[in-house]
């Protein structure tokens, strides 16, 4: 494996199978893996148990400021847990509730401002792997790889079904379309850092790729980029 730490920026849709991926990579380079999105999504539970409303300006600057938001290792599951205000909410982030909030919290400038200020500390040592929807654009817009991750909406809709079914069998399968085509449209069109494509990041689609497929493609190109800077 490249000895140099770089960055590695995977940007995408919901539910494209990014921190899956990004995941097995840190793990495969011994580098560090950020869910960007669980920050955002922590943020959006600590907004609605705290009542905050999200058209007042003072509000939100004032909850974003009774914030602390830290990632923790967990010997269990062998990730790292979000926690907020040093509570694990790694399990509560997930919920229906907050997926149906996150977008239009997302779009929030002092939201943004807070949570991209913390990414690219995280990011200074280098040897990280980070996913979300303008990592490579807004926080590592000089990240030595970026990708962009897409998959056919319908292969999406499923993989997130299967996934949140696991754990809610009240769940149905046009709440979950509905759910990831309405964050896609907010991500992709709010005026603060929306969700596109960098010029200088290699698309994988992977609607008709196995995990490994894609592991073994992106390994490929950490070398090739890491060889080119040698
Ligand atoms: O990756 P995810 O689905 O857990 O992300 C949740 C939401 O957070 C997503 O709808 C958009 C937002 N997000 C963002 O705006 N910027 C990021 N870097 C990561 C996520």
């Amino acid at each position: 494996m490249p000895t140099g730490k770089i960055i590695i920026a995977i940007d995408g849709y919901s539910s494209c199978g990014k921190s899956t991926i990004a995941k097995e990579l840190a793990t495969k380079l011994g580098y560090n893996y950020i869910d960007s999105g669980a920050m955002y999504r922590a943020i959006t539970l600590y907004f609605l148990r705290n009542n905050v409303d999200l058209t007042n300006t003072a509000s939100v600057s004032d909850a974003i400021a009774s914030i602390n938001l830290t990632f923790e290792f967990n010997s269990l599951t062998h990730s790292s847990d979000i926690h907020l205000n040093e509570e694990n909410v790694a399990s509560y982030i997930r919920d229906m509730l907050v997926s149906d909030k996150v977008s239009e919290v997302a779009a929030i400038r002092e939201v943004r401002t807070f949570a991209v200020a913390q990414q690219k500390e995280m990011g200074r040592k280098k040897g990280i792997v980070m996913d979300g929807r303008d990592i490579g654009t807004a926080v590592f817009p000089g990240a030595e790889l970026k990708i962009f991750m897409t998959a056919d909406p319908e292969v999406r809709v499923m993989r997130r079904f299967k996934e949140m079914y696991a754990t809610n069998h009240n769940i149905t399968i046009e709440e979950v379309r509905h759910n990831l085509e309405l964050r896609d449209y907010i991500d992709s069109t709010r005026e603060e850092s929306p969700l596109h494509r960098a010029k200088d990041a290699v698309l994988l689609d992977n609607s008709s790729m196995t995990k490994s497929e894609q592991l073994e493609l992106v390994i490929r190109w950490v070398k090739e980029k890491s060889a080119s800077l040698r």
